[in-house]
């Protein structure tokens, strides 16, 4: 572990800080498949109150459900990427089984657009590319940089559910060119400690794992291109066939000299759905998984290669064979943005959930049963796409998947999006409630239910 250090931001000089970074040019979006659809921005700031509910919110959940998402107003189409853009937060309030509030607000600062999680009393807007975290008011007003943190934090920090720590893989910017950080944020929101971890280049590294002895690090052959960088792309991370992939098991206390590195096919990951430890002490690590990234489609993630859902298998022994990954494929069908049971994060577990994905848009949500290996789904119907789906477990559940899955769902025929909530443990049935929205909540990307007892209402 080493001391905290004043990291400075842009240290090699970039163009651009963030990487990912909010300006944009005029344009139509004609093109660009990520302008089209409920890919376009929203045009303003709304709140809405008087909200229509199909169906029978549950009386239990009382909080907040909020999603991160860019809403790149002004995009140039020529050169638009789907990640980049200022941060846009939704959210909806529920309370006593009614819709109190549906909100949706720029998120200020450095405009973090990738998730939104509630922690240590906070409701914080985060990225992975160098910005500073954003506070956010219950009401979704942005109050602050989060000093706390510092600045370059993670979209993906990892919850441990027996300590309240969360866990990150971040950039390293004053040694941006060949270094990440390994970062331990206490329960009570404070930088508790950092691990320098030294890398042959500087490879897009978005998430990472947790189990109960390691941190892994995904070092995966999708890398900063100064040839993209040098003609000003608004996102210079490009496939780079000379970078060698592999993984490494950071031992947790542990340093850099410690980390178990396993070579792996060429492949880029963005999202596990969960790791953990399994009886003879190998780490099992279900992820979505790519054979391309950013190699021909330098707008988006979709257009080289569709996401499938495999499970990796690393001996952390020093055996015969033990130097490479073992794959495997769960489920070869097109899906993303995998979630689990957030008190099983880094533990044996059963069920994971995904959105299906089919040419750009997410037609339904996928229920794995991981120990069967049987699949279910749910249909959002005609002209509807959902998003990640975030599992809820219900008030004294028992049951793994005794809980509700929650995602924002946009109705093409209609041109607007309900919050919907589903029983996860029958996916055949029809959505327990539906929130109407009378405005759109575009695709974006990631976001969790925060309940009133993690992050209340006086915030
Ligand atoms: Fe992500």
């Amino acid at each position: 572990m080493v001391k905290r250090r004043n990291l400075l931001v842009g240290s090699l000089g970039l163009p651009m800080l963030p990487l990912f970074a909010a300006g944009c040019s005029q344009g139509g979006g004609e093109s660009n498949p990520y302008l089209l659809g409920n890919y376009a921005p929203v045009d303003g700031e709304f709140t809405h109150t008087d909200l229509q509910v199909t169906g029978t919110i549950p009386a239990e959940l009382e909080g907040r459900f909020l999603r991160n998402g860019p809403n790149p107003v002004g995009a140039d189409p020529s050169d638009h990427h789907w990640f980049v853009g200022r941060g846009m937060v939704h959210g909806m309030r529920l309370r006593d089984g009614k819709a109190e509030w549906y909100r949706n607000r720029y998120v200020g600062g450095a405009s973090p657009n990738t998730n939104v999680i509630g922690h240590a009393g906070r409701t914080m807007a985060i990225v992975e590319s160098g910005g500073m975290t954003q506070d956010m008011s219950y009401v979704l007003d942005s109050v602050g940089d989060n000093t706390s943190i510092g600045t370059g934090y993670t979209a993906h920090p990892k919850y441990d559910p027996r300590t309240g720590e969360l866990h990150a893989m971040c950039y390293d910017w004053a040694n941006l060119r060949d270094h990440v950080r390994y970062v331990v944020v206490d329960a009570n929101g404070e930088w508790a400690d950092e691990t320098e971890i030294p890398l042959p280049g500087m490879p897009m590294i978005h998430d990472m794992s947790l189990t109960e002895n390691y941190a892994v690090i995904f070092d995966l052959p999708v890398t900063l291109s100064f040839v993209a960088l040098g003609t000003g792309a608004s996102f210079p991370f490009r496939w780079d066939n000379e970078y060698e992939p592999r993984v490494g098991l950071l031992p947790r206390g542990g340093s850099a000299e410690d980390i178990i590195w396993r070579g792996i096919t060429q492949n880029y990951a963005y999202h596990p759905m969960n790791a953990y430890e399994d009886a003879a002490g190998n780490v099992v690590i279900d992820i979505v998984r790519y054979d391309r990234m950013f190699e021909s489609d330098v707008y988006g993630p979709f257009g080289d290669s569709q996401p499938r859902l495999d499970r990796w298998t690393i001996n952390p022994r020093d055996e015969v064979g033990a130097n490479v990954v073992k794959e495997e494929t769960i489920d070869e069908r097109p899906q993303e943005f995998p979630r689990c049971h957030p008190d099983l994060n880094g533990q044996p577990y059963q069920y994971g959930y995904t959105v299906a994905s089919a040419n750009n848009t997410f037609p339904g949500i996928y229920k794995h049963d991981l120990r069967t290996g049987q699949a279910t789904q749910h249909d959002m119907g005609a002209g509807r796409h959902s998003a990640e789906p975030v599992f809820i477990p219900k008030e004294g559940s028992t049951a793994e998947d005794d809980g509700y899955l929650m995602t924002f769902v946009y109705d093409a025929g209609k041109d607007t999006s309900e919050l919907v909530i589903l029983d996860a443990q029958d996916m055949s049935r029809p959505a327990i409630a539906q929130v109407h929205i009378p405005s759109r909540v575009p695709y974006g990307f990631h976001g969790n239910w925060v309940p009133d007892t993690i992050v209340g209402p006086t915030t």
